[in-house]
């Protein structure tokens, strides 16, 4: 999950310098915004700064901030021939950059502490792209799921292909493990979910999961567990909407499980936290396969001191 950012001093000082994009576009300081969180937590695994729509820019369709949050796509993805006009060749020299940081990133980690590459699903790219930035509500991509099927497989056929494709250069690059983020996994129908989020992240996972584990993290998910273990992922990351033991005993073993920890803990304190943390780790006592993780990403407001209790009660448990 996202854990460099805002909640840090050290990476609110980098961005007064520069902008996100500079940020993860220039290996050096991308390299330093990855390390940050490790230097303060010593978390055991480190993920690439970067995001998951560079890949939408990377095959013409560029983003910005909107004041006062949220993602703008420069254009609004409408027709057949938009959906034509994504660049899927040259895609990977655009994202150079990202290949450039990971040995850098390695350099400094020291085989001490994972790296996790990363990209968005086909699916949750699709209703970046599709709505034209965040939105309240993401209707565009189902629109177009359910309404034309042969445009809406021609677009996640090529976004299927540039997430495979940028995922292996981070893996030669030298990640220890990927995550697809789907995000937006949650807001389908259970009985589509396959067919519209499911079905396209196979296809990743398989060309991956030989080379490095590979993490699928479908917020929302309720339903989906079936599904979701079918994308052949080693391990899948779970908001905090659901009992984690619960979902275990859904699972086949050899599918680990990672998350979990509702993030808005973060805000709270330190006591609440550990309390919170060790419901978690007692529910899961004994049971093989659990990565001690959040729910989703950290929030720009959580308290640091939160951020260690966490830390501490996780290495400290018995
Ligand atoms: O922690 C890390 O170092 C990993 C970096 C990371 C970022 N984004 C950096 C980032 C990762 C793994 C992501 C994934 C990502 N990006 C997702 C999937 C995971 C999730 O959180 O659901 C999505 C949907 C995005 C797209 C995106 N990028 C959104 C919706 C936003 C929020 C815009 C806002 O105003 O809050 C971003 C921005 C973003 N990506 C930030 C960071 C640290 C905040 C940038 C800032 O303001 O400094």
């Amino acid at each position: 999950m996202r854990q460099a950012g805002r909640c840090l001093p050290e990476y609110r000082a980098l961005k007064e310098k520069h902008s996100f994009l500079k940020l993860i576009q220039t290996p050096e300081l991308a390299a330093e915004v990855t390390l940050q969180p490790i230097r303060r937590f010593d978390f055991d695994a480190a993920i690439v700064f970067s995001d998951i729509l560079v890949v939408s820019e990377a095959l013409g369709q560029p983003f910005s901030f909107r004041d006062g949050g949220g993602v703008q796509m420069k254009f609004v993805l409408r027709s057949g021939r938009d959906i034509e006009r994504l660049n899927v060749d040259g895609m990977i020299e655009r994202l150079q950059y990202v290949a450039q940081t990971i040995p850098m990133i390695q350099k400094a980690l020291g085989g001490r502490t994972a790296l996790l590459g990363f990209a968005g699903s086909p699916w949750t790219l699709a209703n970046f792209m599709l709505e034209g930035g965040s939105a309240r509500e993401f209707t565009a991509a189902k629109t177009l799921f359910y309404s034309d099927r042969r445009l809406f497989i021609r677009l996640m056929e090529k976004l299927t292909s540039a997430v495979t494709e940028f995922l292996r250069m981070q893996i030669d690059a030298g990640v220890d493990a990927v995550q697809i983020f789907d995000s937006l996994g949650g807001n389908l129908a259970h009985n589509v979910f396959d067919e519209a989020s499911g079905h396209w992240m196979t296809r990743v996972v398989s060309s991956a999961k030989d080379r490095v584990p590979v993490i699928v993290f479908s917020k929302g998910t309720n339903g989906n567990w079936e599904a979701l273990a079918k994308t052949g992922a080693h391990v899948l990351s779970v908001d905090w909407t659901v009992r984690l033991a619960d979902i275990r005993a859904r699972l086949p073993p050899p599918i680990a499980l990672q998350g979990n920890l509702d993030p808005a803990l973060l805000n709270t304190t330190p006591e609440v936290v550990e309390a919170q943390v060790r419901r978690i780790l007692e529910e899961m006592r004994g049971q093989d396969g659990h990565i001690f993780n959040l729910g989703h990403g950290v929030p720009p407001s959580a308290k640091l001191e939160n951020i260690q209790s966490l830390v501490a009660t996780v290495r400290s448990f018995l």
